[in-house]
């Protein structure tokens, strides 16, 4: 049911863990079945140059999420707003009609940590 990447990414999953000091942080909850996630980001010019997440959550979470960090470090902030779930269900070579809301999650989280890192240089400036 599972491609062979969602399973690599789900026994091994990349950039796990929390970034001490990150510019920015996103929390998302999934209102389909309560699962969380945190992800955390660091930035250097207007570039993604570190993304780690935490979720607790299903298989198909751990694993979108750990692909997403692997498709958004080194894209510029713009480009990391333009990763959609679709785009993350794709390089893991498909998901499960059922699970595809579990990769809101990923998108969704990346979004709000890059928000708040804009929100905090609004608020340094
Ligand atoms: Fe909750 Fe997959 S079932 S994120």
């Amino acid at each position: 049911m599972y491609s062979e990447k969602v399973m690599d990414h789900f026994s091994n999953p990349r950039n796990v863990g929390e970034i001490e000091n990150a510019d920015g942080v996103g929390e998302v909850g999934n209102p389909t079945c309560g699962d969380m996630m945190n992800i955390y980001i660091k930035v250097e010019d207007n570039i993604l140059t570190d993304v780690k997440f935490k979720t607790f959550g299903c298989g198909a979470a751990i694993a979108t999420s750990s692909m997403i960090t692997e498709m958004a470090v080194g894209k510029t902030l713009e480009e990391a707003l333009d990763i959609t779930r679709n785009d993350v269900a794709e390089e893991l070579g498909g998901l499960p009609q059922v699970k595809m809301h579990c990769s809101n999650l990923a998108a969704d989280g990346l979004r709000a940590a890059i928000e708040d890192y804009r929100n905090k240089q609004n608020i340094k400036k």
